[in-house]
């Protein structure tokens, strides 16, 4: 018999994730009922919003005390009694912090099949073509870019500043992206052709900024709230579009603030927020738009993957200390 190991909450984190909030169990495989497939989970993506499950009710109930941390996933059927799905097939959706998921025909899961790609890796599908290219998509689209306006990205070298900003590019706008450190700086003008970075680090990074952005900023693609937000929120040219993706400088505090809606008035700024679980019928049509950019070299994606399901706990830290470039993937 099979051991499926998970990791439960335990405890409401308070700040960064301290150990025991997240806590190891394991117990026996049960045998799989008909309309069940067994699924051997191998990536976990990890994901800010992660850290607002574990502490309260958003767009999705909190995660319970006891239950096994909900996590997006990619997974390999090995056995099935589940009239949809055959050994071998592989599929994303919410796996959870396991080793194994049921899925199961009597239960509403949201599964979706994945095809193995030739020289493509797995993991695509939790990043550029999964949660983050998705979701950088449709806020570009919400961002309605027009060729010339500047386009500022905050946490611009993670899985879905990164896309967003060279989809700005693809659009014909100057790119300026904030992210805390010189190496993912320097990736993002390099490797992703933004044209301006700021290392929201360096003491003088508010007067780089504005250096940055001569013509003023048209669009903020906003990931992160709090100081950078309302830097750039002073930088904005009358009618700008301000997408807020995530305010992750508050997922780990009591209590987040706000940002001055003072400046959205006097600056009469189209503020939008989105989820993207409301885009679903339109998924198919953004990852065949992004496949085919990272084919043709357009869109470029990079990875961090942390080793363990042990380690899922410490990789969710990481996105709030910045110890990612690009998505971060726990493999299992
Ligand atoms: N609306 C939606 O449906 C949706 C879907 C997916 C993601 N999101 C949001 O998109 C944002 C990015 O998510 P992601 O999954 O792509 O993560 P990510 O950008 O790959 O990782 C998070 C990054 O945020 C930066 N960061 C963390 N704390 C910060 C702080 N206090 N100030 C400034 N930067 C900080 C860190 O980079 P530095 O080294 O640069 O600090 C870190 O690497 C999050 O806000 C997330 O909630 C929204």
């Amino acid at each position: 018999m099979s051991i499926n190991r998970q990791l439960i909450l335990e405890s409401r984190p308070k700040g960064l994730i301290a150990p025991g909030d997240l806590r190891l169990v394991q117990g026996p495989l049960l045998d799989l009922q008909d309309g069940q497939a067994l699924a051997r989970v191998k990536y976990l993506s990890i994901d800010p919003t992660m850290r607002v499950w574990m502490a309260m009710d958003s767009y999705l109930p909190a995660v319970a005390v006891g239950e096994v941390m909900r996590s997006f996933g990619f997974a390999e059927i090995i056995e099935s009694r589940h009239p949809d799905y055959k050994k071998g097939d592989r599929v994303t959706g919410l796996t959870g912090f396991q080793d194994y998921v049921v899925l199961d025909k009597s239960k509403s899961q949201s599964f979706q099949r994945v095809p193995k790609i030739p020289f493509v890796s797995d993991t695509v599908f939790l990043g550029v073509l999964g949660i983050n290219g998705l979701t950088a998509f449709f806020g570009m689209e919400i961002a309605q870019p027009k060729k010339g306006e500047t386009l500022v990205v905050s946490a611009a070298a993670g899985a879905t500043g990164s896309i967003a900003g060279q989809i700005g590019k693809i659009r014909g706008c100057r790119v300026v992206g904030i992210a805390g450190s010189d190496e993912k700086c320097s990736w993002l003008v390099k490797d992703l052709g933004f044209d301006a970075t700021i290392n929201y680090k360096s003491a003088d990074w508010r007067d780089r900024l504005a250096a940055a952005a001569p013509n003023g900023i048209d669009i903020d693609f906003e990931n992160v709230g709090g100081e950078i937000m309302q830097s750039v929120l002073g930088l904005m040219n009358l009618h700008g579009r301000v997408v807020l993706c995530g305010l992750i400088s508050g997922y780990t505090k009591e209590d987040p603030g706000l940002a001055s809606f003072g400046t959205v008035l006097v600056k009469r700024l189209r503020v939008e927020g989105f989820i993207l679980l409301d885009y679903i019928p339109r998924f198919m049509e953004a990852a065949t738009q992004l496949g085919q950019w990272k084919m043709f070299g357009k869109i470029k994606d990079r990875e961090t993957i942390v080793e363990g399901l042990e380690k899922a706990p410490d990789a969710i830290n990481m996105l709030f200390t910045g110890g990612n470039i690009g998505k971060l993937i726990v493999k299992l």
